[in-house]
């Protein structure tokens, strides 16, 4: 029988064109494998006649163990650089998850308060019928307080068709109409403005709350809307109430807060729901009185994180998210 000739040579000589890890384990099993040379020769061994086969076995034992040690050597050279290393499946995965956004994390602390107090929550639709947005909460068609929310038609021609909503009080028409009193429900969701500045966007993110039910006063809203704010900031704030105007809440009020140095901010808008937005929504305003509110989240989080830039939430700079 025919020793194997130069098979360490070729083996070397093979190796030298490894490029990947599959290639050496292909060639390793060109060599070491069960159809490999060495192996067939060990097969062979057996036709022998007993006086040959010790000493032919000697050789090609010899033979396979230096080939062992080449591979065996080059496969620890492998395992040295960084595309080859083992993977060890005992480990712990890779612990770089993302993280919530700050804005996300922002809506979630605020829902987290009114969950608690039961207020049930949703997301209502961001492209939504002029009624919904305007009409139904009681902004006469030439009303001038439209020009504020000016925002993206749908389809031009048509002023009365779909827009993308301006604020998320669509949601409290939404609601009234699909539940009757008692209603309390928050909702959180994308808005969209004419608006591009170092505090405006021409997206951004509001939450809506509304309660509904007998009895309910300006002292209700006014306490909530105190004990919030202080559960918000982790501290006791100074909260001021200063008259304002909505359409759809009567009276009307929007709510700053003293900050630092700022002075006094405006963080949120609010007031009575108004009989005519009651009614509208098939609810006696005889029998339920309401409150609402609606406040600006990235305001409300560029305030707790002390962001000066309200673009910085949306430019995906990993250096200024990792920080908040
Ligand atoms: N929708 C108002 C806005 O975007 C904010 C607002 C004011 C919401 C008063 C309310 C409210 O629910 O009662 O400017």
């Amino acid at each position: 029988m025919l020793i194997p000739k130069d098979l360490t040579k070729k083996a070397s000589v093979r190796l030298k064109q490894v490029k990947t890890e599959s290639d050496f384990f292909k060639i390793r099993s060109e060599f070491l494998g069960k159809k490999s040379v060495i192996q067939k020769s060990f097969q062979a061994l057996r036709k022998l006649p007993q006086s040959e086969k010790i000493k032919t076995a000697k050789k090609l034992n010899l033979i396979q163990s230096d080939l062992s040690l080449i591979f065996n050597n080059f496969a620890n050279e492998l395992r040295s650089t960084v595309n080859f290393q083992p993977i060890d499946i005992s480990l712990p995965a890779f612990q770089e998850y993302g993280s919530a956004h700050p804005i996300s994390k922002t809506i979630d602390k605020i829902l987290a308060y009114f969950e608690h107090l039961n207020y049930q929550t949703f997301f209502g639709n961001e492209i939504e019928t002029d009624w919904y947005n305007f009409g139904a909460l009681n902004f006469p068609d030439d009303h001038p307080a439209r020009q504020m929310h000016d925002t993206f038609y749908i389809d031009s021609k048509s002023k009365k068709g779909y827009l993308l909503r301006t604020h998320t009080s669509n949601t409290q028409i939404h609601s009234m109409l699909d539940q009757s009193a008692p209603i309390y429900m928050l909702s959180a969701g994308r808005v969209y403005r004419c608006d591009s500045d170092t505090t405006h966007l021409p997206m951004f993110t509001q939450i809506e709350g509304l309660a509904v039910d007998k009895d309910i006063s300006f002292v209700d809203l006014k306490g909530i809307i105190i004990d919030f704010l202080q559960y918000f900031f982790d501290r006791k704030m100074d909260v001021r109430f200063r008259p304002s105007y909505f359409p759809f809440t009567e009276p009307s009020a929007e709510v700053d807060i003293k900050f630092g140095t700022s002075g006094w901010l405006e963080v949120l808008g609010c007031g009575m729901v108004h009989p005519n937005v009651l009614s509208t929504c098939q609810i006696n305003p005889k029998l339920y009185s309401g409150f609402a509110f609606g406040l600006g989240v990235e305001r409300l989080a560029m305030l707790y994180y002390g962001v000066k830039d309200i673009r910085e939430f949306y430019a995906s700079n990993l250096d200024f998210l990792n920080q908040v």
